[in-house]
């Protein structure tokens, strides 16, 4: 799994223009050879469908990762940009990062009375060009540029940009690869448009009409120096949802994931997110509403350049969804 996660954590993929992580996502699915149906649909959300009786799982991991946008470039060859997704300053400052064609830039930022003066409107892109066109002809106006890539481990920690949600797609692939015999449809899809409002996930769950969905995606943790309260820690394993911002989990659903952790010893930890949400937000808001819930790995620093995850969660993430195909009353109890 960490050379699958090493090779997704790195491919570029900002939201809206997922070509390439979709390109890279559909080569780790014919590697596995599973005879899958894989499609791409309207938005761009690649969709690989094991078939099966009348009833219908969706699992869903988004595929797309945070980005600035080039909205105007100056005289000298600085590039202003606007936010994709959620972006602190004070994250990006000294950041580098990556354009689709491989250039690369730096964050500076204006000369500044008051450090609270700190707002995405005051820092630019540098790319090292010397003149309005130079800049224009690397990093013209609407392209977007994603945290350069570097991937690392420490023991069975792994950092790396972009863990948010390659860390997902990972497991769902590890699901894909260890795929138990079950008599039901399974839709496994990469969405797109997350980070900018749980867009892919909605016309997904709405074309594939599930009757039961779980999402994949990464949750905060309070186990860093003066960290908010949080009851979630990394290397304690998967947390299991129960609320975010835009989702209440489904209680039957919540339930099953519990069961399914408990019965096979993995280890599990309940997730309340104060900030933030997944593509389960609209995938449960979808026709006359879906049963959903979410399995999240703790993530150290989301949304920055470097995120930091334990490799053992997200094994077990990958175990606890393995085993929840297998769970008996999967489609009965809801
Ligand atoms: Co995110
Ligand atoms: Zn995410």
């Amino acid at each position: 799994m960490k050379d699958t996660l090493a090779r997704l954590s790195q491919s570029f993929g900002p939201s809206g223009r997922e070509e390439e992580i979709r390109t890279q996502l559909t080569k780790e699915l014919a590697a596995l050879d599973k005879n899958l149906a894989i499609r791409t649909d309207a938005l761009g959300n690649l969709i690989a469908t094991k078939p099966g009786d009348e009833k219908r799982l969706l699992l869903a991991a988004h595929m797309d990762e945070i980005a600035l946008l080039v909205t105007h470039i100056d005289d000298l060859g600085f590039l202003r940009f606007s936010p994709v997704g959620g972006h602190d300053p004070r994250l990006l400052l000294g950041a580098r990062v990556i354009f689709a064609n491989g250039t690369m830039g730096t964050i500076g930022r204006e000369e500044l009375k008051d450090k609270e003066d700190l707002k995405l409107d005051k820092l630019f892109i540098d790319i090292g060009a010397s003149s309005r066109a130079e800049a224009e002809e690397n990093c013209p106006i609407g392209s977007m540029a994603v945290f350069a890539p570097h991937f690392s481990t420490q023991g069975s920690r792994i950092m790396a940009k972009a863990l948010d949600n390659r860390a997902g797609c990972t497991v769902l692939l590890e699901v894909i690869r260890n795929l138990p015999p079950v008599d039901y449809q399974i839709d496994f899809v990469f969405t797109v448009q997350e980070e900018v409002g749980l867009r892919g996930a909605r016309t997904a769950a709405y074309q594939l009409q599930p009757h039961l969905a779980v999402a994949v995606d990464v949750t905060r943790t309070g186990d860093t120096p003066e960290a908010p309260v949080m009851a979630v820690e990394l290397g304690k394993g998967p947390a299991i949802k129960v609320k975010d911002r835009s989702f209440i989990s489904h209680p039957r659903v919540k339930d099953l994931l519990e069961e399914t952790a408990r019965s096979q010893d993995i280890p599990y930890q309940l997730e309340i997110l104060e900030r933030g949400g997944t593509d389960a937000g609209s995938i449960h808001l979808t026709r006359e509403g879906i049963p959903t819930g979410v399995i999240s790995i703790p993530t150290r620093y989301i949304h920055s350049p470097a995120e930091i995850i334990d490799y053992r969660d997200l094994k077990n993430a990958a175990l606890l969804l393995c085993s929840f195909l297998q769970h008996k009353d999967l489609f009965s109890s809801l």
